[in-house]
């Protein structure tokens, strides 16, 4: 077994600038976000997903810039297109969980068409996660209505009946507020994609898998088996402190970059307490999150972690009742509009990412001494 050292900084990129963009800013000091210049709470209250869309595609450059009109219009056609690959879709997933089929449905997806690439994967997405999830259930997939809101549209789908205005509106702030983040692990990994010229829908596949890991966007089901398994109140100190001691992490908080509490983890909190006017889970999640950060400081004491917008996702999406199992592809069906916008910009860049690696193992001169 090699005995070479890591340096922990210089492997996970702390503090590298990748990339100039005017798409978003993380401050994770003040715990502030910024999205194409708003702050992502006038954001998410402000604009509907298409709207953000529109926003970020425009922030980014795309030629000629598209009107929310143009976006509403072209996502309609994009889900009823997608519905036509459902069946292939289908066929080639059987046994692969929700987010595995996204990436196996944006794979369908082809750069070339009437519809631009960004269009056709955003507008994929909400048909193939739907579909996905109702094959789980045994139920067949439901086809989209061109005409309705992204958000609207995507949970008439996966329910086979409308939702109501409040579900739409809790539903559309979620996404609003995760569509782009910095220079977070799978947005890097488009861009790093999009720099080869491989492409967008490339570049989306690649951001999909980056997405899924447990680090990443793979948290919020964790955090819904962790609030099971502590299930009652006399549980929660008990349970935490041994996870702890254990040395697992509790999913839900933390962050590379946010030194205090995520500013996404707010809106989410707002958005259910709206939706579900404070319910026992949400109260059970809210009284977990209280000890989870009382048990985090009192054991590592020298590190600052707080609640990440996970935590909340977590608690959000269950309250609409998407399936614990989609929870990832239903982030990943938001966070699309920022990676398909860095694609666009990082395609005008058109300047090639290839960092360098320091070498620490042995010199061939030292070997020969
Ligand atoms: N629970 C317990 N300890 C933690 C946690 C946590 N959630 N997060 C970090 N730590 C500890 C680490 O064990 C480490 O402690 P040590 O020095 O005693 O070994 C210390 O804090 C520093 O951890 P790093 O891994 O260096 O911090 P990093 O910046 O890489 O971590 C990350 C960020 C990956 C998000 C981490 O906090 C984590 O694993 N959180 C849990 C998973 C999670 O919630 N992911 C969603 C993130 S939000 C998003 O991507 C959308």
């Amino acid at each position: 077994m090699s005995n070479t050292q890591f340096s922990a900084t210089a492997s996970g990129l702390d503090n590298v600038v990748a990339a100039e963009t005017p798409l978003s800013h993380v401050d994770g000091e003040a715990g502030r976000l910024i999205i194409a210049g708003h702050d992502v709470e006038e954001l998410a209250s402000s604009h509907d997903f298409e709207s953000a869309v529109a926003l970020l595609w425009r922030t980014a450059g795309l030629d000629p810039a598209p009107s929310e009109a143009d976006v509403r219009r072209d996502l309609g056609r994009a889900r009823a297109e997608a519905f036509g690959l459902v069946p292939a879709l289908l066929a080639a997933t059987a046994g692969l969980s929700v987010t595995e089929g996204l990436r196996t449905g944006f794979s369908l997806l082809s750069d070339e068409g009437t519809l631009s690439p960004q269009i056709r994967a955003v507008g994929a997405a909400p048909v193939f996660v739907a579909a996905l999830c109702r094959r789980e259930e045994g139920k067949e997939a439901v086809a989209p209505e061109a005409g309705a809101g992204h958000a609207a549209d995507f949970l008439r789908m996966l329910r086979g009946r409308p939702a109501s205005e409040a579900e739409v509106t809790a539903l559309n702030a979620y996404l609003v507020t995760v569509t782009d983040h910095g220079m977070n692990a799978s947005t890097f990994t488009a861009r790093v994609i999009a720099s080869t010229r491989a492409g967008m829908i490339s570049a989306i596949v690649g951001a999909l898998c980056a997405l899924k890991g447990p680090l990443h966007g793979g948290a919020p089901g964790p955090v819904l088996d962790m609030l099971d398994d502590i299930g009652t109140r006399e549980n929660i100190d008990a349970w935490l402190v041994r996870e702890i001691a254990k040395g697992e992490r509790l999913m839900g908080f933390g962050h590379r970059v946010y030194k205090v509490r995520d500013p996404r983890a707010d809106v989410f909190n707002k958005a259910v307490m709206l939706l579900t006017n404070g319910n026992e889970r949400v109260r059970f999640a809210r009284d977990v999150e209280r000890a989870a950060l009382a048990a985090l400081k009192a054991a590592k004491p020298n590190q600052r972690l707080d609640t990440n917008m996970e935590y909340y996702t977590a608690v959000l999406l269950e309250a609409l009742g998407i399936p614990r199992s989609a929870v990832t592809a239903v982030f990943g069906m938001a966070r699309v509009a920022g990676w398909s916008a860095h694609v666009i910009e990082q395609e005008r860049v058109g300047r090639l990412i290839r960092p360098q690696s320091r070498y620490i193992g042995t010199w061939p001169d030292d070997r020969a001494a």
